[in-house]
């Protein structure tokens, strides 16, 4: 069942104390991409979650850059256009940007202002939701383009961090910490 399937994935997620700086557990997702067998079944999972949110999606949103590795999996499952938020500069064409504050310093994300039409349902896939500053920013966005974001997907969660409190539609992620 889905349940046990999100603790085999769980139980593979490499963590590595003390890095990116002391005091911090990294979470390394490409320990699940490195076995085509979790992989498998990290997107089955994925996908079915997806399918699961009370509003359908008429896009799917993946984040710059590891929400791409699970955004356009879902897209194609679900048999839906996917649309890139990208880190500053790496788009071609009219963007709208915004500018979110990380842990240290700040990043800034852009969408083309063609990408998603107006009143479209949009799903924002990612790796995983902190302090959810990121996902924050992809919302504004979108909501500068006139799209409702019904749902934000994520494979990891670190729940201390309550990012949850800064996102107002619905949330769901497969595995916390
Ligand atoms: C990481 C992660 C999420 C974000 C979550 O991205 O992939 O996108 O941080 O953090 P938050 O909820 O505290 O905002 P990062 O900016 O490190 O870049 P990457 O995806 O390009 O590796
Ligand atoms: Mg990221």
């Amino acid at each position: 069942d889905h349940e046990s399937k999100k603790q085999l994935i769980k139980d593979n997620i490499q963590s590595y104390p003390d890095f990116p700086k002391p005091g911090i557990i990294f979470r390394d997702i490409f320990s699940i991409l490195h076995k085509p067998d979790l992989f498998s079944v990290l997107r089955e999972l994925l996908t079915a979650t997806a399918k699961s949110f009370k509003v359908k999606p008429d896009v799917i949103v993946g984040l710059d850059s590891r929400g791409f590795l699970f955004g356009t999996i879902v897209a194609l499952d679900l048999h839906l256009p996917f649309v890139p938020i990208r880190k500053k500069g790496k788009l071609p064409g009219p963007v709208i940007t915004t500018t979110y504050t990380l842990e240290y310093g700040t990043s800034t994300f852009e969408i083309s202002t063609d990408s998603i039409e107006e009143g479209k349902n949009v799903l924002i896939i990612d790796d995983l939701l902190g302090t959810g500053g990121t996902l924050e920013a992809a919302c504004h966005l979108i909501t500068v383009l006139g799209g409702n974001t019904t749902g934000c997907l994520l494979v990891m969660e670190l729940t201390e961090l309550n990012g949850r409190s800064k996102l107002t539609c619905p949330v769901k992620s497969l595995v916390q910490y």
